[in-house]
């Protein structure tokens, strides 16, 4: 149904074409306006709320800015929360759920049970929400493995070009993954950044509340400041094949390699 690369899938919810799927193939993402319902998205948005202002599970380091330095002072730049449904289980029963698992199993050619899956909430305060800069998400991930994973991003309100919305450089993820570095060149930060980006060839897609992105986990993609006077609420699921082990790691120098297990060594000898 998409008549432009990276374009809108229509049909709603998982009614992806065999032409959509090309698209993706060569663009490395799409979008669909609709992947819940408003009842499921005002629920949701209740929950998120409350995660965010309880700072669930910042004791296990599942709560945790990433865009600033663990313990700094001043207010969360860009708060996360990863895993949510390990708090609140009937996040795993949702509407959004099924949708984005059907999506990823229909463009990652997997079936939905052989998935592997994680999912975040990433929030970006009225006004003074930072920047997610340019990464490529696979540059966060285990470098003993080769992956091929999906992000399938939904924003709890309108998400703009002012806001926050996603921007994504079309057929990037067909390459490797860039060098990337940490936000500020400070390796306490979480958040990576990518300087390898021509911006003349970025995509925005603006979204309306309950739609939702999807990209490649080799996608070079980018999210705004919120300059608006909301917060801009995203709520994301990220589907996988299982990773394949390689038989070396690929060179990610950015990466704290201790946090990673090489071939063949005990969980005791990694530690
Ligand atoms: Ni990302």
């Amino acid at each position: 149904m998409s008549d432009r690369a990276g374009g809108e899938a229509a049909g709603g919810e998982a009614a992806l074409t065999d032409s959509d799927v090309a698209v993706f193939g060569t663009s490395g993402w799409l979008s669909l306006q609709q992947a819940t319902t408003p009842d499921e998205l005002d629920w949701l948005g209740g929950i998120y709320d409350e995660l965010f202002e309880s700072q669930t599970g910042s004791g296990a380091g599942e709560f945790f800015d990433l865009a600033g330095v663990p313990g700094g002072a001043g207010p969360q730049l860009l708060p996360q929360i990863m895993d949510p449904q390990l708090k609140v289980p009937e996040l795993g029963g949702t509407r959004f759920y099924d949708t984005a698992r059907l999506v990823a199993a229909r463009l990652l050619g997997v079936a939905g049970d052989d998935l592997a899956h994680f999912s975040h909430m990433i929030l970006k305060p009225a006004r003074y929400g930072h920047e997610t800069p340019w990464h490529q998400d696979e540059a966060y991930w285990d470098p003993y493995f080769d992956h091929d994973g999906v992000s399938v991003w939904m924003p709890l309100e309108d998400a703009s070009v002012e806001s926050g919305c996603m921007r994504f450089i079309p057929g990037s993820h067909l390459g490797p993954v860039r060098p990337h570095r940490h936000i500020h060149d400070d390796p306490q930060v979480h958040g990576l950044v990518t300087d390898d980006v021509d911006e003349r060839q970025a995509v925005a897609c603006p979204l309306p509340a309950g739609g939702i992105s999807v990209h490649h986990s080799r996608m070079v993609h980018y999210a705004g400041p919120n300059r608006t006077d909301r917060p801009r609420r995203a709520y994301i699921h990220v589907f996988s094949v299982p990773p394949r082990r390689r038989a070396a790691p690929y060179a990610r120098p950015w990466l704290d390699m201790r946090r990673f297990e090489p071939p063949g060594a005990s969980r005791e000898a990694a530690e």
